[in-house]
Formats: C-alpha cells, structure tokens, sequence
C-alpha cells in the first residue's frame, strides 16, 4: 500500500485535509482497467462529450452510501463488450466491476473498495431470483452495510442535473435533502430504507385479496415511528443550514433561505412527536384504500425543499438560471462547511460540469472559496480555461480512448 500520508498534498502552504491518494476502476462503465494517482488539492478530468469524465466521479460516488451520482442500477454499470479488451489484462471481461480508493485524512488513511456480488433471494411472489448487491469493504474487511461508509469518508457533489433542481418536481430536492442529512446523520439512510421497506410490504398487503388488518395496522404503526423521525431529521438538518447560513453570510454568493414544505414537518415544530405519530398512524390508516388508485406517495415521500434567494426574498424557482447555479453553489459551500465543523474534517467534492451558468468572475471566486477549504476538489470540463485559475494546484487529465493521460 503507499504509505504517502496528506502531508504530501502541501501546496502553497494549504493543507488538504481530506483526499482520494490513488483510485483504481476495473470494469467499470468505459474503463476496463484505470488507475489514477492523485497528489494535489484539484483534480481537473477535460475531455470530449461522452469520453467518461463523469463516469470517473460515478465512481467516486461508489465509495459512499447509496446509488452513485447518477443513481444508476448495478447491472448498467458493467464494461459492454463493445468497448476493447487491454492487452495483458489479468482483469477478463468476465469479472465484476470494482472500484477502490485509498483515502487519506489528516493522519489517518485506508482503503475503501466496493464491487457487486450476486445473490439467490427469495422474491414477493416466492421464487427465486438472482439480484445483484453492493458490498463494501474498508481495509479489505467486509462492512455489514453501506451506511457503515458515513464513518470514513464524506463526499459532497454537483452534477449538472442539479442546475434544474429548483424547477420541476419535488422528488429531486428531496433527494438533495436527505443525502444532506445522511452525510451528518448516517442513520438517516437506514430509517428511509426500512421505512421504503415497510411501505412496500404494506402496499402489497394491501392489494391482497383479503387484507390482514392486524398485519396493516402494525405496519402502519412502524411506519409512522420511521416518518416521523424522518421528517425530524430533515427539519433539524434545514433549520441547522439556515442557521448556519444565517451567520455565515458570503460576500459573493447570495444567501438562501431554505424552507421545509411537508405535512409531518410543519405539525412537528407545533406538536410533540408522539402526537405526529398518532395522527400519522391514522392518516395511512384512511390511505389504505385511496393509496392503491389515486396517489401512490404518502407524506414522507410527499416533503418538498424550497429555497428562497434571501436578499430579493424571492423564491428559486423563479430566479435566473445562473443566480440558480450560485444559489446552489452557496448551499453546497455552506453544507461543506458545516459538515467540516461537525465532523472534523472537510468532504471531498466533486463538481460536474460546474463551471456552466457561473460567468468568469463568480467562477474563480467560487475555485478560491472551494481552496480555502482544505479538500480535494474533482472537476470536470470540455474546456480547460475555465480552471487557469486554479493551474498551480491542480492535476490535469485528458480523458480520451477510455483512458486518462496525466496533462
Ligand atoms: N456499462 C458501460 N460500458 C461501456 N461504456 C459505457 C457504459 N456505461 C456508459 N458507457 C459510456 O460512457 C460514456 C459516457 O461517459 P460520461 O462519463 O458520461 O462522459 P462525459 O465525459 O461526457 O462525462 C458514453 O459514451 C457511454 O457509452
Ligand atoms: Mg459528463
């Protein structure tokens, strides 16, 4: 293993805190096989439309918890044939995709590498099916689960999906939320998915010919426990950012009221909890019907996050795109640096395609603020000018033919 430590990482006497040292991809989407050693605070990956630069920051994702930036399905990520087969590669197209990454912070460094593994469950209608699972392993020991992930590493990103955040429909902002709270709370992953777990088996009673009553009503009941602390979380996690915001104040990016939009929310800052849970109880309970034919989302999966542009009072929604970008971006630089006073230490970031919508001036202003974070930053770009600014500290990679030749 290199032993380098993130004292190497020294450049113009800033500190990264918080760095990937190497990465190594196997079969992973274009890669059949890639390796990148990594030794400053920025890593720029420019390249062509389609060449796989974010495909790069995808699997950077993979060493988190959840789905990866793209919230892909295991199966798509595989190397297709179609892509060529290296010379002298002990990895054959047969084996699975991996990604590992020695992570350095402050003192402390390890390994996290993940990869998938197929499985023989027993599905909803009793048969047999093969599915495909993440495992996650940090020093090559095996994790009981990805949540454990929260404990070793922090990521932040922005792709550009993100630019329409604030327009269309909620489920996205919600999202954006709860990986929020995840990154300050690792049990928040464990409550969404055992209440997405409740909820399905309770849909599934549901459309039983002769529903147990007993069967729903104790699901309901676990389920308006996991709701309620969902939406406890989201809210302390909002009104945490907003105070935040509030005395940390940017003197280029503008500051952004964030606003809770949700049943179980607006009754928890007025009512104790167990009194949210009885009125949740009840209202799944009068769900039970309505749920299969007219609505197919119940109140935790209903929340929405709206963000106000403070200083104009006015919602995100309606700004324009590129005061959306910068609203975004200061949500991002306030959550980072939130997230590093609670934990101890920065996230590493990683920006797709960030540089559009921000016109020069906001663009090295934002290069400069992410520095003075002490972090490793990845940025991706079809044009290299966009980051001059930052050519002192950054590594340079052309991704080209499925590769990544150092610039
Ligand atoms: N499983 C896969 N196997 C091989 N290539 C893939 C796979 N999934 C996606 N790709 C390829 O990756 C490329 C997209 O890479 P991406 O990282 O999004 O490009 P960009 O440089 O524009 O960010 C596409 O050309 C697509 O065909
Ligand atoms: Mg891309």
């Amino acid at each position: 293993m290199n032993t380098q430590k993130c004292d190497d990482f020294l450049i113009n006497n800033a500190k990264v805190r918080s760095a990937v040292g190497n990465l190594t991809l196997v079969n992973f989407r274009n890669y059949r096989f890639l390796r990148l050693s990594l030794d400053k605070p920025f890593v720029v990956l420019s390249g062509e439309n389609g060449s796989g630069k974010t495909n790069i920051l995808e699997a950077i994702s993979f060493l988190s918890q959840g789905r990866g930036l793209r919230n892909a399905k295991l199966s798509e990520i595989k190397t297709l044939d179609f892509i060529p087969k290296l010379k002298n590669n002990s990895f054959d197209s047969q084996t699975g995709w991996t990604v590992s990454a020695q992570i350095m912070r402050d003192d402390d460094e390890f390994v996290i590498g993940t990869s998938v593994e197929s499985q023989i469950r027993e599905s909803d209608d009793n048969e047999l099916k093969e599915v495909e699972r993440r495992i996650v392993q940090v020093n090559n020991q095996k994790l009981s689960s990805q949540n454990e992930l929260g404990n070793f590493i922090s990521l932040i990103w922005v792709t550009p999906q993100m630019d329409r955040l604030f327009l269309g429909g909620a489920q996205n902002r919600r999202s954006f939320l709860d990986r929020i709270v995840y990154a300050f709370d690792t049990d928040h992953a464990k409550r969404l998915s055992a209440f997405d777990n409740l909820y399905r088996q309770w849909i599934q009673v549901l459309k039983g010919n002769n529903p147990n009553q007993r069967w729903l009503s104790s699901l309901e009941e676990q389920m308006a426990g996991y709701g309620v602390a969902i939406a406890a979380a989201r809210l302390e996690q909002v009104n945490k950012l907003n105070n935040f915001m509030e005395k940390n104040s940017d003197d280029i990016f503008p500051d952004v009221y964030l606003e809770l939009d949700g049943t179980l929310e607006q009754m928890i800052t007025q009512k104790p909890a167990v009194y949210v849970e009885d009125f949740y109880r009840e209202s799944l309970m009068r769900q039970r019907r309505s749920i299969l034919y007219n609505d197919t989302a119940t109140e935790v999966s209903k929340t929405d996050l709206k963000a106000y542009y403070k200083q104009k009072n006015m919602p995100a929604a309606l700004c324009s795109t590129g005061e959306q970008k910068s609203l975004l971006l200061s949500i991002i630089l306030s959550q980072a640096k939130c997230l590093t006073a609670y934990r101890g230490y920065p996230p590493i970031l990683l920006l797709d395609e960030v540089a559009a919508h921000l016109d020069d001036f906001k663009r090295d202003a934002f290069l400069d603020k992410i520095a003075a974070l002490q972090t490793q930053c990845w940025l991706t770009t079809t044009s290299l000018f966009e980051f001059t600014r930052i050519k002192d500290m950054a590594q340079f990679f052309e991704i080209k033919d499925n590769t990544a030749r150092l610039i």
